[in-house]
């Protein structure tokens, strides 16, 4: 894009009742909170007070949300180009919104290891290869090539992989996993708090996916065989992952002298598969999702 054939609000106004505008109004309002508000000083004590066992089974979530979301913030803005592109402006507001949402996600992870002490950890050990197939390879592949590349192919497989897979399956599942750990062990308010506030950012950024997806595959349904096939070629990698940390809590269990943490693997596992045919539901051949009401709908689905 070199140069502009015109502007949208010189000749009419912002479309005030498009999806991706109501969406923006609801970022600008539910997403005002501040990592840095956040007190962390009570999680601090709680990791102190575990055994090295205990401190050692929080790492690999860790380590799997903080490259998550440093992967997503770096990652956005090919999408943003893309659609400036088209001249879409509604969806490029509401990824101002998206792309701040997510600095904070990477803020409030980096601040938490700094408190308890685990600040100048490398936790890269705990990337497996599936982890490394999505988030080094497949999201910023998939992503980049926006900048040269806005094809509906092309937008729909950045968006499958973005915020279906990485944002609607594997961190949904994480967040759900950290909740079931830690909150039922009375352990990590700070960052339990953050989490909810993440939650709650990452259900507009999926809306955000699943309008996206399912506009293309309106304008022409042959577009819905691609997203499944996308979905499916990439879910060996998400489950490869959550099976290897599987295993891996499972063996440092078993090691541990004493572990008071109740962890129920088999229900991340049983979470993961749920969340992956969910958002494979929300696209289909025919949603409407052109009204921001057929668009909540359908994110609201379960
Ligand atoms: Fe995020
Ligand atoms: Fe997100």
């Amino acid at each position: 894009m070199v140069h502009h054939d015109g502007f949208q609000t010189v000749k009419a106004t912002i479309d005030w009742e498009h999806p991706m505008f109501k969406l923006y109004e609801k970022a600008k309002r539910n997403g005002k909170w501040n990592p840095a508000d956040i007190d962390f000083s009570q999680d601090q004590k709680d990791f102190a007070s575990l055994t090295s066992e205990e401190k050692i089974s929080a790492l690999p979530l860790v380590a799997g949300f903080s490259a998550g979301e440093e992967a997503v913030t770096l990652d956005i803005l090919p999408m943003a180009h893309a659609l400036a592109r088209q001249g879409r402006l509604e969806d490029v507001l509401f990824l101002t919104t998206f792309m701040h949402d997510e600095a904070k996600h990477v803020e409030m992870f980096s601040r938490w290891q700094q408190a308890v002490g685990i600040g100048q950890m490398d936790l890269s050990v705990f990337h497996n290869d599936h982890y490394k197939r999505i988030f080094y390879e497949a999201l910023p592949e998939a992503m980049n090539r926006l900048y040269a590349d806005d094809s509906p192919e092309a937008v729909i497989r950045a968006a499958t992989v973005y915020n279906m897979i990485v944002e609607g399956t594997l961190a949904e599942s994480g967040y759900y996993t950290f909740r079931q750990i830690y909150k039922k062990a009375g352990l990590f308010p700070g960052l339990l708090q953050g989490i909810d506030y993440l939650n709650m950012d990452e259900g507009r950024h999926i809306q955000f996916g699943i309008y996206t997806i399912q506009r293309i595959v309106n304008e022409d349904e042959r577009y819905y065989e691609l997203f499944i096939r996308y979905m499916d070629e990439l879910w060996p990698h998400v489950i490869g992952y959550v099976d290897y940390l599987t295993e891996l809590g499972k063996r440092q269990q078993q090691l541990a002298r004493t572990y008071a943490l109740e962890i129920d693997y088999d229900l991340l596992r049983h979470y993961v598969i749920k969340q992956f045919n969910l958002r494979k539901k929300q696209i289909s051949r025919t949603k409407r999702v052109d009204v921001v009401e057929g668009l909540e709908k359908t994110a609201a689905e379960s």
